[in-house]
Formats: C-alpha cells, structure tokens, sequence
C-alpha cells in the first residue's frame, strides 16, 4: 500500500510539474498572440488557435487553482465585481500639461521661446530636440508593474489620490499583464502612464450593441454620446464583467514612479528612447510620435497632424511637445504642478455645448420633412454653427432633443454638423417632447410616412412652395442647369411674389419684372438675364439631372443620357428598358416612370424646350470598359501618400464599388497604419488584403 500510494503522490507531483512548465508555455504563447492581434494589429494565428490554447490553460488552472496567477491571460476577462472603488495615492503624483492657448502655429514657437528662455540660450545656440506626440481623448492611467507584473492600475483622480479600477484595466487587450521582457532588464518597481482610450468604430459597435438592448426592453442601457464618454464609464465600472463588453484601448506616454533599474540607472536617456522601450515592452505607442527640432520641427507636425486627424480611428484633441533630453527635463523642472517640459497644443474642439432655441420641419425638392436643430450660435470644428439635422422622427425621437435643450454638438472634417447627444442634467422641466407635424409646415398638404420609411413627405407636390423653390435650386445649381447668381434668396422673392410659378417661367422672366424684386438694381437684372440666357445651351446628363427626378442623382443621369442619347428615348422608355441602363435597379425606374406620367412634368419639359433650352443629342453610346466593375473594394487606416477621398475616387473611376463594412463579398481591403477591426475581419474572412503600393497597382494592372 505504501508504495502505491508513494507512487501515487510521485505522479501528482511530476504532473505538476510537467502542467506548470505547460502553463508556463500558454502564457508565453498567449501573452504573444494577444499583442499581435491587440497592440501591432497583426494576428499571429487564426482565432480559434488562440480560444483552443486559452482553453487548454483554463481547463490547467481548474486542475491546479495555485497556476491561476494574476498575470495569467485567463484572468482578463470580467469576473470581479467590487463594492466600491479602493483609493491609490500616487506616489509621484500624476501631473497635467499647460495648454498653449494659442491654437495656431504661432503656439508652437511660443512654447520653443519659452523653454529656450528659461534654459538662458541664446538665440544663436543650436535648435532645441523634442518629441511630438498625440494628444489622446481619453482618460490617464497610471500601471504599476512589480517584477513585470501588472499589479495595479489607478485613474488620475484629483492627481495627487485616484481610484484603483485594476479589475477593469485587466480586460483590455492592449495592456500587457506581464512584460515581455527579461527580469534581468526590467525596475522592480514601474509605472507606466498613458491613456485609455476607445476607437470610434469600437464606439459605433458598442452603441449598436446598446441599441439592440435597449429595443429587446433592457432597463438601465443606455448609448455613449462620444468615446471619451464610454471609455470614461466602462473604466469606473465596480463589474468588470461589463467593461469587459466595452472595447478600450491603451497608449503609453510616459512614466510614473520607477524603482530599482537593474544597472542602477535607466537605460535611456531621452523621452524617445524610453518610448522606444515601452514599445519593445510591449506597450502600444503612436506611430505618429516623431522626434523633431526646434520651433520649426513642432509646427510641422502640428500642420501634418491637423490634415491627418480625421482619418485617425480614434479622437484626438491636439498634439503635446515634450522636451526629449531627460537631463534637460530635470533642468527645466516644475512650475505649480505643471511640468516646464512639455506642452499641450490644442485643436479647435470638435465637440461644443450650445442650446437648442426651436426645432424648425423644412421640407426637400422632393417633398421630404426634415427636422433640423436651431441653435445658439457655436464656435465648433472651425466654423460657426447654428443648424444641426435631426434627420427624421426616429432620430430626433433617439436622441430626444426638445427645445431649451442643452446639447453636445459635433463636426469634424468636411462631416456636416451633428447633435450627438443631451445634456440630460440641463433639461429644462416642462420641456416637451418632439413630435413630427402631420401636415407640411409650408403648404398644409398632409405629410405621409409610409410604411417601412423613415421620412414623411409633403403630399402637395409642385402644388407646395417649399418644393416648388428647391426645384428652382436644384434646376439651377452648378452640377445642373447651372444660372450663375439664381441663389435662394431670389427664388424665395420670385416664388412668394408669384412672378415664376414653374421652371420655363424663369425664361419668360423680363427685366421689369426683376427690377421690381427687393433690392435689385438694374446691373443685377441684367446679369441674371445673361446667366439665364447663357444656362439655355446645356448637355443631356445636366438637363436631366435638373429635372430633379427623385432618386435620380447626377451619375445616373450621366448614365441615362450615354444609354439613351436622346431626351424623347429617355422620357418614352418602358420601366423594363430603363432596367437595362447599369446600376439602375427598380426603385429608379419606378420613379422615373412616375415622374414623367405626371402630364404637367411633360409639359413643363416641353416648355423648356420651346424656351430655347438646347443640348447635344446623339445615338446610344456604349459603356467605356472599366476594370473594376463589380468589385467591392473597402479602404480602412491612413494610408502613407493617398488620401482617403482621393483612393475612393480613383477606386470608383475604375468602376469599383467602395463599401464601408467588409463581408464575404468584398473583393479587396487596402489597409494603411492604424487599420483596425476591418482589417481584422479580411484576415479572418481571407478577403486579400492590399496595402497602397498593392492598390495603385491593382489600378494600373486591371485589364
Ligand atoms: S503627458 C507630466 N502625453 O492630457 C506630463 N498627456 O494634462 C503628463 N494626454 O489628462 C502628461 N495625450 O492624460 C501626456 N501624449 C500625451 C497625452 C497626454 C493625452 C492627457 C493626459 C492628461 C492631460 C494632460
């Protein structure tokens, strides 16, 4: 008996041993594909590797609880839940920058003169050495690591005490549990600082995900107005489980208190190369963070990063100069807690609190009811806003936006402005809700929805001014007729006044009947004449595209005019013929046949015609071949030369069709730096990927 069971304990222990080293070797390996997939975007192995590997590890810790060790992969998904937050007091206390108030380049300099200054150079010694980095929109973290262990991390609370939300920072990928590096070459004490963040398309994912929730009936969920929002909510959850639901990311920037370099002394001497080590740590740092000299080096960077931040796939507020020489830091030191060293230079916010004062229905060219934000006047992306659509009852119902409303208002790049959300707390009370009005606000037609639209529409048809004026400007616009000077404010005058009625009235127009308008003298009068009689001789596609035929928009007129060649073909052609013309589908057909049943759109046609409006006409032409025709080709990242705009343009001239999610379908996805989930997705599907060199060549090479 002794010897079984002396055997027996034998074999416990060697089994032991033998799953220790195993474990040992998940961590490793999982440790490593975690940061190819999380951190450098660039999975090492298929998912299910990287599940059947985590399995073998739990099912190893179940066996052995003594193996679950805190740095264990396992133990990244959710499961704490705390009563409340533990408060960490920091032991070097986690500072803010000085924000340059100038938010032109004229910043840049002003940060260079004073560092210079207060250094005592003088203007002839040589260019100062800084780094350029990002200024993230997220929340600080600080990270301590022992003996390469992550053991807790702590928020930026009021700086000096912030609060301990280690079970939350666990679950993000990004963030190594334990260094991947030697012990040897590691302090026993390491703070790493830096920000957590949330991507806008983990943020558009997540909000999905809330809205899906919220129409199954969940109480409580709620969508995230904006990423530092949702970031700063999933970081402070007391259950872990649920920020393990909300994508974060992470970038390092610095340190916080370090002990015990293994050499006595770190083994970098500037703020780059200490970067440079985080990275080769393990920790996500920006590509962009660039090491420049002087005045000169920070102001280029801050134009290059101003033209590339609405490509990036996260918010940043401005960019943050650090000087690079720790040395010269030190020199340099503190003045009331900020540091003399580092800088933050800030964009114009995109983002901006305004109030709502009405919400006003306008109604389209083809008799669409909008409803759009009036607000309070507001400095917001570069330029002064004070509409913001509300797009349709759904979405004005989503948001609830009421007048008297305190709201956050959005614009960024070219994007037209948004409201992204309310300032519940502000809300006034009485404040009522929006509905949409059942008759249209400018001719009292009933307004309709029908069944599986989201807009309602103004029945009156030309009967109803507002869309008889957007005819007029439609017709009018460059990309159509084009009458150089027919803007908004005269056709609402010519409209009101009831001088022209229908389209061909614009011809009919005479000088006296101008010079009466408000505020017209006879110079004017006479150009608008010109403009009107030099708009007579246009081409096909722009005539056709004038008419302001519904779901008719400028390509498919090209492509009416190239198939058909003639107006009369065009106008008598059968639902079916028009199914012949590319890229046109029955819902176009449909409304270019009820289009011209209406006899007054004849007529008003015919009018134009024997008002002396005149183009080219010729016989069908074929289709010119495009390479690309029938691919789906989906553009993710920032691309090294291309901008993003300009790639679609290219991609869709060579008759590719450019999508914004990837699936089965798609044909290629051109990926450039900071490619994320899409990116993700074609590797996963086998979709081949290309990068820019391998687009221009697709370009170049498609027969
Ligand atoms: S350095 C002592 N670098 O901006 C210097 N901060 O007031 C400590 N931030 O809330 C900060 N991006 O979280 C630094 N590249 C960057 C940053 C950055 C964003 C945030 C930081 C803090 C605020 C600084």
């Amino acid at each position: 008996m002794d010897l079984f069971s002396d055997a027996g304990e034998e074999k416990g222990a060697s089994d032991l041993a033998n799953d220790t080293d195993r474990a040992q070797q998940l961590h490793q390996l999982l440790h490593r594909y975690a940061h190819a997939y999380y951190t450098l975007d660039a999975p090492e192995v298929p998912d299910a590797e990287y599940d059947r590997l985590f399995r073998e590890l739990q099912a190893l810790e179940q066996k052995h609880p003594s193996l679950q060790t805190p740095q264990s992969p396992t133990q990244r998904v959710g499961g704490a839940v705390l009563p409340e937050f533990q408060t960490v007091r920091h032991q070097l206390p986690m500072l803010s920058i000085r924000t340059e108030t100038d938010n032109e380049s004229s910043g840049a300099s002003a940060f260079d003169a004073r560092v210079r200054r207060e250094l005592s150079l003088s203007d002839t010694a040589p260019a100062i050495e800084y780094v350029a980095e990002l200024k993230f929109d997220g929340l600080a973290m600080s990270l301590r690591y022992e003996k390469g262990v992550l053991v807790q991390a702590a928020t930026r609370g009021d700086g000096e005490s912030g609060e301990d939300v280690t079970h939350n920072i666990r679950t993000i990928g990004q963030i190594p549990l334990q260094i991947s590096a030697g012990a040897s070459s590691l302090p026993d004490v390491l703070e790493v600082r830096g920000e957590v963040y949330m991507r806008r398309d983990d943020l558009d994912a997540l909000n999905e995900r809330q809205l899906n929730k919220i129409a199954e009936g969940a109480k409580g969920e709620k969508t995230f107005v904006n990423p530092r929002n949702a970031a700063a909510g999933a970081v402070r959850q007391l259950d872990s489980n649920i920020a393990a639901q909300r994508p974060l990311s992470f970038f390092a920037y610095g340190l916080g208190e370090v002990l015990g370099w293994p050499q006595q002394s770190a083994p970098f001497q500037t703020h780059f190369d200490l970067l440079q080590t985080l990275k080769g740590w393990g920790f996500p740092v920006a590509s962009q963070t660039q090491c420049v000299n002087g005045a000169e080096g920070l102001i280029a960077f801050h134009e290059r990063i101003a033209t590339e931040r609405d490509a990036l796939p996260y918010d940043i507020d401005g960019v943050v100069y650090k000087v690079n020489d720790l040395a010269l830091q030190d020199k340099l030191g503190f003045v009331t807690r900020e540091p003399r060293w580092a800088v933050a230079h800030k964009f114009p916010a995109q983002e901006e609190l305004t109030t709502v004062q009405a919400i006003d229905v306008q109604v389209g060219r083809t008799g669409k009811l909008t409803p759009v934000a009036k607000l309070a006047p507001v400095f917001v992306g570069g330029v002064t806003v004070t509409n913001a659509t509300l797009h349709n009852e759904d979405e004005a119902r989503r948001k609830d936006v009421r007048v008297g409303d305190t709201v956050i208002v959005r614009r960024a790049g070219d994007v037209i402005p948004e409201v992204v959300g309310v300032v519940m707390d502000k809300r006034l009370s009485g404040a009522e809700i929006f509905t949409m009005p059942r008759i249209c606000p400018v001719c009292g037609s009933a307004a309709l929805r029908d069944e599986g639209e989201a807009d309602y529409r103004c029945s009156g048809g030309l009967f109803c001014s507002a869309q008889r004026k957007q005819a007029f400007l439609h017709f009018a616009q460059r990309r159509a007729v084009e009458v150089d000077g027919l803007g908004e404010k005269l056709i609402d005058q010519l409209v009101d006044s009831g001088v022209v009625s229908t389209l061909p009235d614009l011809y009919k127009l005479g000088l006296t009947a101008l010079v009466q308008l408000d505020r017209m003298a006879e110079k004017s009068a006479i150009n608008i004449l010109n403009a009107l009689e030099a708009s007579k001789k246009t081409t096909l596609p722009r005539f056709i595209y004038g008419l302001g035929i519904r779901h008719v928009g400028e390509a498919t007129a090209k492509e009416f005019a190239r198939h058909f060649g003639t107006l009369d073909a065009f106008m008598n052609a059968t639902e079916e013929e028009l199914l012949q013309v590319s890229d046109v589908g029955p819902v176009v057909a449909q409304s270019v046949r009820t289009f011209f049943e209406q006899a007054h759109h004849q007529e008003i046609v015919e009018q134009l015609r024997a008002c002396g409006v005149t183009w080219q006409e010729g016989p069908p032409a074929e289709r010119a071949p495009q390479p690309l025709t029938g691919k789906t080709v989906v553009l993710t990242g920032t691309l090294p030369n291309l901008g993003r705009e300009e790639a679609k343009a290219m991609l869709e001239a060579a008759g590719a069709k450019v999508a914004g999610s990837v699936s089965q379908k798609t044909s290629y996805v051109v990926a450039g730096s900071e490619a994320g989930s899409k990116l993700d997705k074609a590797l996963a599907l086998g979709v081949p990927v290309l990068d820019e060199a391998g687009l221009l060549f697709l370009l170049n090479s498609a027969p």
